[in-house]
């Protein structure tokens, strides 16, 4: 049986904490999917394509991870994929509530799919998609969370 992840998020945009997670996901599965949310709620500054385009651009060197959009129930995506785990990560107590809410609603839409949690590297504990936006809206150097092409787009973006 092939294990196939699906690693969902917002990606808004990716960030050096992600990819640290991708890359050690990769390590494990056989296939990693990076299934970025449509997520309209969240109001993102980049849109689905770019969030897809930026995510495929630093993952080239992982030849078993695959980048895709969604728009549907996660676990719907994830059974059209014939996923059979959902991975998030978890950085620190605070996105335990969240994280245990989420696994538990997922499990009740789709009892077969396992959650699984990784450790993002410590260096990475306190970082976010939204506080890297705010530091490069307010001119800040983001070179140390995000990769070159990231910091090309935020500086491209009018963030409000
Ligand atoms: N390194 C750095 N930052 C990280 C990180 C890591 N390893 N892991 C998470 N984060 C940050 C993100 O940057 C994000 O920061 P922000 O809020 O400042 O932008 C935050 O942690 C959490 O975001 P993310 O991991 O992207 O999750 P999310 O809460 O935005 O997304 C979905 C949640 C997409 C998984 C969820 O909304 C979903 O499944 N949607 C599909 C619809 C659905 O099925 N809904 C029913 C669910 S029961």
């Amino acid at each position: 049986m092939q294990n196939i992840a699906i690693y969902p998020g917002t990606f808004d945009p990716i960030t050096f904490g992600h990819i640290d997670l991708i890359e050690r996901a990769s390590r494990m599965f056989d296939r990693l999917i990076v299934a970025i949310a449509a997520n309209a709620k969240k109001q993102p500054v980049f849109s689905l394509d770019e969030r897809v385009a930026l995510a495929q651009q630093v993952l080239l060197h992982l030849p078993n991870v695959q980048v895709s959009g969604f728009a549907t129930l996660l676990t719907d995506f994830a059974q059209q994929h014939g996923a059979n785990i959902i991975l998030r990560g978890l950085r620190a107590v605070s996105d335990f509530d969240y994280e245990f809410q989420l696994a538990g609603m997922n499990r009740r839409l789709a009892p077969h799919i396992e959650s699984l949690f990784l450790m993002p590297a410590e260096n990475y504990t306190y970082l976010s998609s939204s506080f890297v936006r705010e530091i490069a809206s307010l001119g800040g150097d983001v070179r140390q969370f995000v990769p070159e092409v990231v910091v090309k787009a935020l500086s491209k973006k009018v963030i409000v």
